[in-house]
């Protein structure tokens, strides 16, 4: 299996990049920036150019599964969270319809169920994740969409708390074991369809994928 991870360069997306070349699944990582490939490569990616707010030919053509784990960032405003995480996302789903590229884990967030369960400062960040899970529950494809809350830097613990579809409390969780969660998804196809939020917990992430598995199969 090759896995495109959109998001490759920082964050969880590398993290996911680190997790599934140690499960020695074949990664191809998209960057903005060629200058950015070397540590890629390194880590045992290949790499492919593409923007999400530019030219993305080809990207996705002859992987298995697309990870998407980009984002504006929290810096930017709404217009940067509708041109990137919205209809970048809308674009690769697209593309993933065109090249028949059926697998798809979207990184999206805690709350994106109902905005209104988020504060002012972030709704339109959380209207757009709402926006993107619709889309792409609807889309045809084969999805499994993970909703974590806050992510933190600090190392991975391998133990997770699910909420399928949501939590009823707030929560932290390290981009390590956010990226775990994705790669176990990718690994499992009976995690297609689920849509949960993430926080750390107390269960492995094993035993909480089979949690998930049970509550939307
Ligand atoms: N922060 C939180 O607490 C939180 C909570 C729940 C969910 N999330 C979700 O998790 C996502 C990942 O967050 P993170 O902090 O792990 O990652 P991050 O450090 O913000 O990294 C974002 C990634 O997106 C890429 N990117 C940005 N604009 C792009 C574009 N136009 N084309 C292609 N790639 C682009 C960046 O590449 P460059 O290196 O080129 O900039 C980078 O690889 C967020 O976007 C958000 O949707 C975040």
């Amino acid at each position: 299996m090759q896995v495109l991870v959109i998001g490759s360069t920082k964050g969880t997306g590398n993290a996911l990049v680190r997790q599934l070349l140690a499960d020695e699944v074949a990664v191809r990582a998209m960057v903005r920036d060629p200058a950015q490939a070397a540590a890629l490569e390194e880590l045992g990616a290949s790499v492919v150019v593409g923007d999400l707010e530019g030219d993305l030919d080809g990207v996705v053509d002859g992987v298995d599964a697309v990870a998407f784990c980009a984002g504006s960032g929290s810096k930017t405003g709404p217009d940067a969270t509708l041109r990137v995480d919205l209809h970048g996302a809308v674009r690769i789903i697209d593309a993933c319809r065109a090249a028949g590229v059926d697998r798809f884990v979207m990184l999206s967030s805690m709350a994106a169920d109902d905005p209104l369960r988020g504060n002012e400062r972030i709704r339109h960040y959380l209207a757009a994740m709402h926006a993107r899970d619709r889309i792409l529950a609807t889309s045809g494809l084969a999805a499994t969409i993970v909703r974590p809350g806050g992510l933190t830097h600090e190392p991975g613990t391998g133990r997770v708390q699910v909420g399928i579809p949501r939590l009823e409390t707030r929560g932290t969780i390290p981009r390590e074991d956010v990226a775990a969660v994705l790669a176990r998804c990718l690994a499992d196809d009976a995690t297609v369809g689920a849509t949960f939020e993430l926080i750390s917990g107390d269960t492995p992430i094993d035993d909480a994928i089979a949690e998930v598995v049970a509550a939307s199969g």
